[in-house]
């Protein structure tokens, strides 16, 4: 069932993410951007936040009247800051509703990935308690249904000794204390919400938590041109001699308030209660089959870091050396953060299938799917390759190409592969060309496996693609599962291409200072150099 809706609501974002691809690029696709959305509307909040308290009276007397003058008398820096802060908040909750339907949709929330979805709930609910204070401050009408309808919700809670929502009821009852109290909510929640949001992406590593510079200036100029158009404005002074009726509502922030009414408040506590133990017991239910972490081989480990720097969930870490051989440091993983997404074998210099030895070892290696037999696969599959054009298939099975069948051999993350096995692939005569085929651009499983394999491919990261290594001889294709014809027809039009061109001849041997950088007999660790 979870399935089920899970993988309806994935083939929804890929229908949209692909044409917003076009639209946009990949790297300003606001779909690919929501988290980094998230904290640039929290940071716009946040700065109209602190313009306007410049102008509010915290007292409840004067509150309205302060408000309604930065709005009218002062609408051209404050009133339209005032729309900022309310627009920017509402975007805020839009964003992380799309966030957390897309995180859940492409998988992201499950097994080792836990952490980023439980803190996911303690953001929503601060996130909602800021919104909702801040409707509190106003003090008009709609104030004075809020702070009705939130004081009998939570005066069914058997927490407070004394009702609340008498406050709210004649006019007189109110107190300025209890106003202020608002106010420090409204100031203490939101840093509070900051805090949280720091913790959730505790755990990825290089998280996008800046938009890139043309979409923040789309959001900012939209947000500006929304102001102007419909400036936030107030519902008229609040008045406790009356019950506030049609008011109008912030549908994003008080969708569960006209429930009260008709559900009663018991049901709407039901709700919350039942979202809120959803949402934490999600990534165990069901479980995800956990493959086992990577484990490092310290006798081939040189202590280079490049795994730790490439690591997407900060699952390694660069520690003292404890064996003895000459390197300060050496990688270790913890177990409990790894997704065993490979990403760090396709960065150790150890991981070269060159090496002549049969048990081909490197510095750090998935126990369920070695480089070794990663090797040994290529092999095989190029074995299976026939007449001309014959092109090999390194497809991640996130991606359009992972059901494949013919020529291709399939990793949890294609930026698993080292450059160094395309090079093998190519000077080996393996195959003519080598497709390299892992999810969409802007929607990698493993976050970096995309962005590091092309940094790889353009010298720009090591380990890179040696210069000698054809570049017309290898393709990427970025295609989500849902874009397999994409993929085929693109894999069909390199092989035609491939097919037309002359043998290849990178077929030598490699020279012999080559093969002492890429490990061609097995030295020890020490012998090898960051190449
Ligand atoms: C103010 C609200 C939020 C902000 C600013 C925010 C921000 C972020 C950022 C910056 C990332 C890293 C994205 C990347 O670089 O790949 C992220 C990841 C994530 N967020 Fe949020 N988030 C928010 C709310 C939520 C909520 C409510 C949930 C779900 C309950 C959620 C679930 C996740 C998950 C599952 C990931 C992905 C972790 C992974 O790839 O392993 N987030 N968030
Ligand atoms: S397999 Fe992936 S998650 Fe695990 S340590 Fe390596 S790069 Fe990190
Ligand atoms: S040699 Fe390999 S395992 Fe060791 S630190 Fe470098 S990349 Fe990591």
């Amino acid at each position: 069932m979870i399935g089920a809706i899970r993988s309806a609501l994935r083939t929804g974002f890929g229908l949209i993410e692909r044409p917003f691809d076009r639209l946009f690029s990949p790297a300003l696709n606001p779909l690919a951007q929501l988290g980094a959305l998230g904290f640039f509307f929290f940071w716009i909040v946040a700065v109209s936040g602190i313009y306007l308290f410049i102008f509010f009276d915290t007292g409840i007397e004067r509150a309205y009247q302060s408000v309604e003058y930065l709005s009218r008398d002062h609408w051209f820096h404050a009133g339209v800051m005032r729309s900022f802060h309310r627009y920017a908040s509402d975007l805020l909750v839009v964003m992380v509703a799309v966030h957390l339907l897309r995180e859940f949709a492409y998988d992201h929330y499950r097994g080792v990935r836990w952490f980023s979805w439980f803190t996911g709930l303690p953001i929503i609910w601060l996130l909602y308690a800021s919104g909702i204070t801040g409707y509190w401050l106003v003090w008009d009408k709609l104030a004075q249904y809020v702070a009705l309808v939130s004081s009998e919700l939570l005066d069914w809670l058997p927490v407070f000794g004394e009702p609340i929502a008498r406050n709210f009821i004649a006019t007189g009852t109110l107190t300025s204390r209890f106003f202020s109290l608002m106010v420090f909510m409204h100031v203490a929640v939101p840093l509070f919400l900051l805090f949280i949001m720091w913790v959730h992406i505790l755990r990825i590593s290089r998280p996008k938590v800046n938009p890139p510079r043309a979409l923040a200036l789309l959001s900012l100029a939209a947000l500006l041109a929304v102001s102007i158009w419909r400036p936030a404005l107030s519902q008229g002074h609040a008045d406790l001699a009356k019950v506030p009726a049609a008011v109008g509502i912030d549908w994003l922030y008080l969708p569960l308030y006209p429930l009260t009414t008709l559900w009663g408040n018991g049901a709407v506590w039901a709700f919350l209660g039942a979202f809120s133990l959803m949402i934490a017991l999600m990534p165990w239910l069901p479980p995800l089959r956990r493959a086992r972490a990577v484990e490092v081989h310290l006798d081939h480990c040189n202590g280079c870091a490049r795994c730790a720097e490439d690591c997407p969930y900060e699952a390694i870490r660069m520690v003292n050396r404890t064996d003895g051989l000459p390197f300060p440091t050496q990688a270790q993983v913890n177990p409990s953060l790894c997704v065993s997404c490979g990403i760090c074998v396709g960065s150790c210099p150890s991981s070269t299938p060159f090496r002549r030895t049969a048990d081909l070892q490197t510095g750090i290696d998935l126990p369920e799917y070695p480089l070794k037999n990663l090797r040994e696969k290529v092999a095989a599959t190029a074995t299976g390759l026939s007449g001309a054009g014959r092109v090999l298939v390194l497809a991640c099975e996130h991606g359009a190409a992972a059901g494949r069948l013919d020529g291709t051999v399939v990793l949890p993350c294609v930026a698993m592969a080292p450059p160094s096995l395309i090079d093998f692939i190519l000077s080996r005569d393996l195959a003519d060309g080598v497709v390299v085929a892992g999810c969409a651009e802007s929607a990698c499983y493993n976050r970096l496996g995309v962005k590091w394999t092309e940094e790889r491919f353009a010298a720009q990261r090591d380990p890179y693609l040696r210069a000698r290594v054809p570049r017309d001889r290898i393709a990427t294709i970025w295609a989500s599962a849902l874009e397999v014809r994409r993929a085929e027809v693109e894999i069909a039009a390199f092989v035609a291409e491939m097919a037309g061109k002359p043998p290849l001849r990178m077929r030598s041997p490699l020279p012999a200072s080559a093969a002492a950088k890429s490990g061609e007999t097995r030295e020890p660790a020490e012998a090898r150099t960051k190449s």
